[in-house]
């Protein structure tokens, strides 16, 4: 396994490119499953996710061509409509192949995720959703098993919203006989990425990107070309590392639209960010001061930044409160940030951050990959050496980070 190896503290500046978008390239990969031609992928990130459903596009019966930013997928038969327990339980995402499958072969069966560091994330919404579509879903033996001779549009709404959900439902809608209108649909930029590369395939899709989409089906998808968007997550975290550092990073290739949240939380620290085109550039200097922020869905302030704004967080100015919403258990980071001497209260879904704390390295430990991200903000702004284990984690979502990061700077090495 493993390990990153960081000096501290550093002021990061210079420039890093952002990848393409981890979760838009994911359920866009799934996608390609719906139809008999090829779907060619460009701006993929070179990450683990994504070699992991590449395994699985496969493993049913699809070619995948790779190279390093781009993918070609041709599923002109499904071999075998089964997404295994070995495949699933390293990433959550294969769910997505549910969908697709079922409204390409009307039968398929996917090893149920079980829970993960961050929380229980069940999948009962998917399959409701599924149901209300007219399939026949079964739960046996730690599987799904869905089936439906041809899925009928119908009107689908979340209890909560789930950007997983309302993609999967998406993507199965696509081929359904009739109408499916989507309400409290997810309007993550995800959600709008895989719409447009759908309606590049022929689908019928209206109001991606607003709660309720609706999805005319259609009898046949057939093969296109897509460029997905650039990672927002990753942008993000790189925004808030260059606060942490009190830097000055230029963040290019990014879509700073999709990051209104984030951009107005660091503005009322007092850090600069401008946006140009696709370049977002953040700087900072001397004492910043902390205020509430609190996760909610798009567009509100995303949960896979809320670790990262902790790392952030306990060098700021005063006592803040970080508000989890979205999942019950995504605060494995503090004990670790707590180690290196973060002065952080839990107290259910709050986490109660009183700063400046003087961090100092120490051997942590990443829990998932958004925590990991937060444990090297931290080591990055923290005197000393930090050692962080199981940095696999990390490299789950973000491209070589160690290497964009030593681009800016950073003494970052990685230690197998
Ligand atoms: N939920 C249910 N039932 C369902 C689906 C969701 O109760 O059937 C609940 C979840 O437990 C959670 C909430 O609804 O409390 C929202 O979950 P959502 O379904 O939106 O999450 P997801 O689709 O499983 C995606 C991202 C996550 C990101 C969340 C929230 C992908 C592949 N994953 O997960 O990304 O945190 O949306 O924005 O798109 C990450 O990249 O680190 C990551 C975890």
């Amino acid at each position: 396994m493993d390990r990153f190896v960081i000096e501290g503290p550093v002021r990061l500046a210079g420039e890093v490119t952002v990848s393409g978008a981890k979760n838009a390239a994911l359920p866009c990969l799934a996608a390609a499953l719906l139809t008999a031609d090829a779907v060619r992928l460009e701006n993929l990130p070179d990450v683990a996710d994504i070699r992991t459903l590449g395994k699985l596009l496969q493993q049913v019966g699809a070619e995948v061509v790779r190279d390093r930013r781009c993918a070609a997928i041709e599923a002109r038969t499904i071999g075998s409509a089964d997404a295994p327990y070995d495949l699933v339980k390293t990433m959550r995402a294969s769910v997505l192949v549910l969908g697709p499958l079922l409204a390409r072969v009307g039968e398929v069966r996917v090893s149920l995720p079980g829970g993960c560091a961050i929380g229980v994330r069940p999948i009962n919404l998917h399959l409701a959703a599924f149901e209300k579509l007219g399939a026949e879903v079964r739960l046996e033996h730690g599987y799904v098993e869905a089936r439906a001779a041809r899925l009928k549009g119908a009107d689908v709404a979340f209890d909560t919203v789930t950007v997983t959900g309302t993609e999967n439902v998406m993507l199965a809608a696509t081929l359904a006989r009739g109408t499916t209108r989507l309400r409290n649909a997810a309007r993550e930029p995800e959600v709008v990425d895989l719409a447009r590369l759908l309606i590049a395939m022929g689908a019928r899709i209206e109001g991606a990107g607003t709660d309720t989409i609706v999805i005319e089906g259609v009898e046949t998808l057939h093969g296109a070309d897509h460029a997905v968007i650039p990672d927002r997550i990753e942008a993000g975290t790189y925004a808030v590392a260059a606060a942490a550092t009190r830097g000055d990073v230029r963040i290019a290739r990014c879509a700073p639209e999709h990051l209104g949240a984030l951009v107005a939380r660091l503005r009322a620290t007092g850090a600069s960010v401008e946006s140009e085109g696709d370049v977002l550039r953040v700087r900072a200097d001397g004492p910043l001061l902390s205020h509430d922020v609190a996760t909610a869905p798009y567009p509100g302030f995303p949960t896979d930044l809320q670790a990262q704004w902790m790392a952030l967080a306990t060098g700021l100015d005063g006592i803040a409160t970080i508000t989890e919403t979205i999942f019950e258990n995504r605060f494995q980071h503090v004990a670790e940030l707590v180690r290196m001497g973060a002065n952080i209260r839990l107290e259910g879904r709050w986490a109660v951050v009183e700063g400046p704390s003087r961090l100092t390295g120490a051997r942590v430990m990443a829990s998932d990959l958004r925590a990991s991200a937060a444990l090297v903000l931290a080591a990055l702004a923290a005197e000393g050496e930090t050692t962080i284990e199981r940095v696999y984690h990390l490299d789950r979502g973000y491209q070589r980070m160690e290497e964009k990061l030593r681009a800016l700077g950073a003494r970052v090495r990685r230690v197998s």
